[in-house]
């Protein structure tokens, strides 16, 4: 089948979070499967461009009554042979960062708009017709209404949606359809209208072939006010074409047998490897050396979603137990400061460092003993699959795809490859890490079998792109009828 994956991040190029992870790996395991997959992203500035071609040719992207005239680089994701474009316009995609001030604005719309309506014009540009439009939340979602009001010549392309967070849903002004030259037809309750304004990702609720989110249970969660951030009837209305795949992890990337970014190599079979990742961790962070004490970790973006707060209250308590903690992470400035604060008051026992540091991010999965991830909700999560790769067992709210990626410990069957906790507190927390650093100390028989199993779990990328495979021929023959 010929597949374009149109998204805003697209690992190596330009990563905000996790999509930038799935856009990057997905597509390599669905050529491996024998399809014809491509991938539009936009031309950040960030993005070097030096493996790529630029074309002479120019790429004008119909918008309003006029046209965003472009250019094409044409390259490769690295160690595959998935032809990836890249869409450049300067005004759009020109500034520094891949997202932000968006909300509200015309602009903001038309921004995104041009890579979206890019989507159709490169297709022809290429001369040739994708069987499915791969979406990636909000970005790309205006491409499901427009394949089914002004691309007539796509009537036979499905679009499948993925939803990677409900939460991100940024509305803009009733003339942004003007302005992609879209009509009013859809201004409606029941396709992109919002409290007055337009929303991509309900027009793309309404409007895809099919839809999915990155976990199953996240596809039940959606359908219920809790998680579905207005759009849960939406949601529900859809019930019926909304399908949970789970995320799987880059091999190649994360495997702690091979790691670039680790100073120790180690398996299932061998764990020696990670105590030596462990003192390079505690030297990183100017920790005190000592290898028996539980070292806790965490990867964030800092926002209210990763329940931060809660690991914020409960920092004195688990320097308690005896054990140490350290974060790596950037976003709300509050947060930022509490970390950097907690840092210096208990320097030697606790470290924090801001920023976006992906070798530092595989030290702590690979150095740590335990990864706390008490999210409020969690599409998916990738950080507890690394963690569990890395044998460093994952302490978790069981939402979202945490629920459905970890095995909460068993100490009578002796299984388990991390801790659940059912509520989202402090005490819930505190109780949760006890338990494990218990079990740490006491019973470290328990602890090696639950790492093994966690290493020993299938988690690569080519389980679900056996479920989009049957998902993509299940969109095109609804499409075709
Ligand atoms: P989300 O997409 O909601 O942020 P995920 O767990 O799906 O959550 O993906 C987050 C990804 O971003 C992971 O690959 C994680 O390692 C990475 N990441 C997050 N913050 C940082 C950081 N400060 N430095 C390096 N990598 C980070
Ligand atoms: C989103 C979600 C995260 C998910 C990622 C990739 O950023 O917050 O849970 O893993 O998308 O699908």
């Amino acid at each position: 089948m010929r597949i374009l994956f149109v998204a805003s991040e697209c690992v190596p190029f330009a990563k905000a979070g996790g999509l930038g992870d799935v856009v990057g790996a997905l597509p390599k395991a669905l050529k491996l499967m024998g399809h014809d997959v491509r991938v539009l992203l936009p031309r950040y500035a960030s993005i070097d461009a030096s493996g790529f071609v630029r074309s002479p040719h120019p790429l004008g992207v119909p918008m309003g009554s006029g046209a965003a005239w472009c250019a094409v680089y044409e390259g490769q994701l690295p160690d595959s042979e998935v032809p990836i474009y890249l869409l450049e316009h300067d005004l759009a995609f020109g500034g520094g960062r891949i997202y932000g001030g968006e909300e509200n604005t015309l602009w903001g719309g038309v921004k995104f708009g041009i890579l979206s309506r890019g989507g159709f014009e490169l297709a022809r540009w290429l001369d040739w017709k994708p069987d499915v439009f791969h979406l990636h939340d909000w970005p790309s979602a205006w491409m499901a209404p427009m394949a089914n009001e002004i691309e007539p010549e796509f009537a036979d392309t499905a679009t499948v949606f993925t939803i990677h967070n409900m939460a991100h849903q940024p509305k803009f002004p009733r003339e942004t359809l003007a302005a992609l030259g879209m009509s009013e037809t859809y201004f409606r309750a029941d396709g992109l209208e919002d409290f007055g304004m337009v929303n991509p990702f309900k027009g793309a609720l309404y409007h895809s072939t099919m839809l999915t989110t990155v976990s199953p249970r996240y596809a039940h969660e959606i359908r219920t006010p809790a998680f579905g951030c207005g759009l849960d009837g939406v949601a529900e209305f859809r019930a019926a074409d909304l399908v949970g795949v789970l995320n799987g992890i880059d091999d190649d990337v994360w495997d702690p047998e091979k790691d670039a970014f680790v100073p120790a190599h180690f398996n299932a079979e061998d764990l020696s490897g990670k105590a030596v990742c462990k003192a390079a961790l505690e030297a990183r962070f100017g920790l005190d050396p000592e290898p028996r004490s539980p070292l806790f970790g965490v990867v964030s973006r800092m926002t209210s979603q990763k329940g931060l707060d809660v690991i914020g209250d409960i920092v004195e308590r688990l320097l308690a137990t005896g054990s140490r903690f350290v974060i790596l992470g950037s976003g709300d400035p509050a947060y930022e400061a509490r970390f950097i604060g907690l840092s210096h008051v208990h320097r030697g026992r606790v470290g924090a460092h801001i920023g976006y540091d992906e070798g530092l991010a595989h030290l702590i999965e690979a150095g740590s003993d335990f990864f706390l991830m008490p999210s409020r909700f969690e599409p998916c999560g990738l950080n507890q699959f690394y963690s569990q790769r890395y044998g460093t067992l994952p302490i978790v709210h069981a939402t979202g795809g945490l629920e459905d990626t970890v095995e909460h410990a068993d100490p009578g069957k002796r299984t388990g490859t991390g801790y659940k906790m059912f509520a989202l507190s402090s005490d819930a927390l505190i109780n949760t890490i006890r338990w494990a650093v218990d079990v740490y100390r006491h019973d470290p028989e328990l602890h090696l079998a639950m790492q093994r199993q966690a290493m020993g779990k299938e988690m690569g990328w080519d389980i679900a792109a056996r479920s989009y495979d049957a998902i993509y021929r299940w969109a095109v023959t609804k499409r075709r009828g």
